[in-house]
């Protein structure tokens, strides 16, 4: 037995996203959005670069028509927007301080330019927040968790439109507005620095093109992205019992050997992939190595000076970001694995998923640590957790250790990071419930305590169940010892 040391307020809990779990697509005034869009597919096509994740303007117009007889996760999720108060239930029974989910822009604002917000839409959420504060769960809040609507792509809007801005804040303001009596820590876009990237090369009616292109004009969506941010941080003054914190996705590397070569390289790579949105968003100002790299790859920031005021002037109150897994990184190409979004360099000193997620509880201290000592504001893991295929057994259960070995590694390297100083204030798992994936969009990678009764193809009766992570939370929950 070892007991683990967190402070008495401590949030544990889990994250999901609306698209993932939602489901009723089409109910209560909501218009589809860019997921919605998205077929499920089998892996061997999935591996297929040529079939795999192109939104072209024939796939939206096949996918509004909906006549191909192919089957779209993301409209029907594990049926959250059904289900909520069992799951909620479920999720007070494990033990679970706070819950981590997203709005979907489009039940609140269906057109974008409506001039109220839908009220079924806000009705929804208003109940689901009730029914939380009745279950005694905290709530965090995604404003935007990928789900773009449709009408975005329609127009083939980016951000750097500012009609696509104006529409965000709008949308934010409304949220901030309704419920900020009901939710506490807000995070207006799920993994900022994938959410850039994945609109440069996922936008309607644009082919992916050059790969390199899409990722140095990504740098200008960032900016208006974190800018937005910005003003949503700005707006939100009026409410002082709310925390807005910034969400970006970990990509921690280590050096594939000491050659001071490939540690330098490696310098660089966590410098841009990771830093540099905490850089951005904490101490408002863009960073020295990013702007040489803008310069010498000739990367153009749309730029205004009123810009520059309100990012320096509304930094993030707190840091969120996923971790998952680490990789390496050399200055020669080396073996790559899967990673969440991107590939990454092989570590053989680590195991991986059956995904190819090397897995690194370690990994998780020493980011908490660099973060601590860089930014010195309060750290939250808003997302952590292992995806593996699983049936339920005769005992209607699953015997899921790995889960349970991986959590409790994870837990042990916070706690140790806690022991070493850094300020954490919670930690959401990916996550309390089955879900579809979000870059596989598949049913079959579960995450859950609670095992989800669909398949890929939403066949089922969708009934819950409890694994044995679930029971093994809920223990861990009262006792923090492993
Ligand atoms: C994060 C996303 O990147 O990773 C989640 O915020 C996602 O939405 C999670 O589900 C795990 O990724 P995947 O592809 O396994 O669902």
């Amino acid at each position: 037995m070892k007991k683990l040391e967190f402070p008495n307020d401590f949030l544990f809990g889990g994250a999901t996203a609306a698209n993932q779990i939602e489901g009723a697509y089409d109910i209560d005034g909501k218009t589809l959005s860019l997921l919605e869009m998205i077929p499920f597919q089998e892996l061997e096509d999935r591996k297929n670069p040529s079939t795999s994740k192109k939104i072209t303007k024939e796939l939206i117009m096949e996918a509004i028509e909906n006549k191909n007889g192919r089957h779209y996760p993301k409209r029907f999720g594990n049926d959250f927007y059904h289900r909520y108060k069992e799951d909620i239930k479920l999720f007070k029974e494990a033990g679970l301080k706070i819950f981590r989910m997203s709005i979907s822009w489009t039940r609140i604002y269906p057109n974008g330019n409506d001039a109220e917000p839908n009220a079924k839409g806000l009705e929804f959420y208003r109940n689901v927040f009730e029914e939380c504060k009745k279950n005694g769960l905290e709530i965090m809040v995604t404003m935007n968790h990928f789900d773009i609507p449709l009408w975005v792509l329609q127009k083939q809007l980016s951000w750097d439109d500012a009609e696509l801005r104006d529409a965000f804040l709008k949308y934010a303001k409304t949220l901030l507005d309704e419920f900020n009596v009901y939710v506490k820590y807000w995070l207006p876009f799920n993994e900022i620095n994938l959410f850039a990237f994945m609109m440069q090369t996922m936008n309607g009616g644009t082919e992916q093109g050059d790969k390199l292109k899409a990722i140095l004009n990504s740098y200008n969506d960032l900016h208006k992205l974190v800018v937005t941010q910005a003003r949503v941080i700005e707006y939100a003054k009026k409410y002082p019992n709310i925390m807005i914190g910034n969400m970006v996705a970990d990509s921690t590397t280590y050096p594939i050997n000491c050659d001071p070569e490939n540690v330098y390289e490696n310098l660089k790579m966590e410098q841009m992939k990771k830093f540099f949105y905490h850089d951005l968003m904490v101490k408002g100002e863009y960073p020295g190595y990013a702007l040489r790299m803008f310069k010498e790859y000739g990367v153009k920031i749309n730029r205004d000076p009123e810009e520059d005021e309100i990012l320096k002037n509304n930094p993030v109150q707190f840091i969120s970001f996923s971790y998952y897994m680490s990789g390496t990184h050399s200055k020669k190409e080396s073996e790559l694995t899967e990673g969440n979004f991107i590939k990454v360099g092989v570590n053989p000193y680590l195991k991986a998923t059956e995904w190819g997620w090397q897995i690194d509880p370690i990994g998780l201290r020493i980011t908490l640590n660099q973060y601590w000592d860089r930014y010195q504001i309060p750290l939250f893991v808003s997302e952590n957790g292992i995806g593996v295929f699983e049936t339920l057994n005769e005992n209607k259960t699953v015997e899921d250790d790995y889960r349970i070995k991986y959590l409790a590694d994870h837990f042990e390297q916070m706690s140790e990071a806690i022991k070493d100083g850094v300020k954490m204030i919670g930690y959401t798992m990916w996550t309390p419930i089955d879900l579809v994936s979000a870059g596989t969009n598949e049913m079959s990678k579960r995450y859950g305590l609670i095992f989800v009764d669909y398949d890929d193809y939403h066949k089922g009766t969708g009934n819950r169940f409890k694994k044995k992570s679930f029971e093994w939370f809920k223990n861990f929950m009262k006792t923090k010892e492993l």
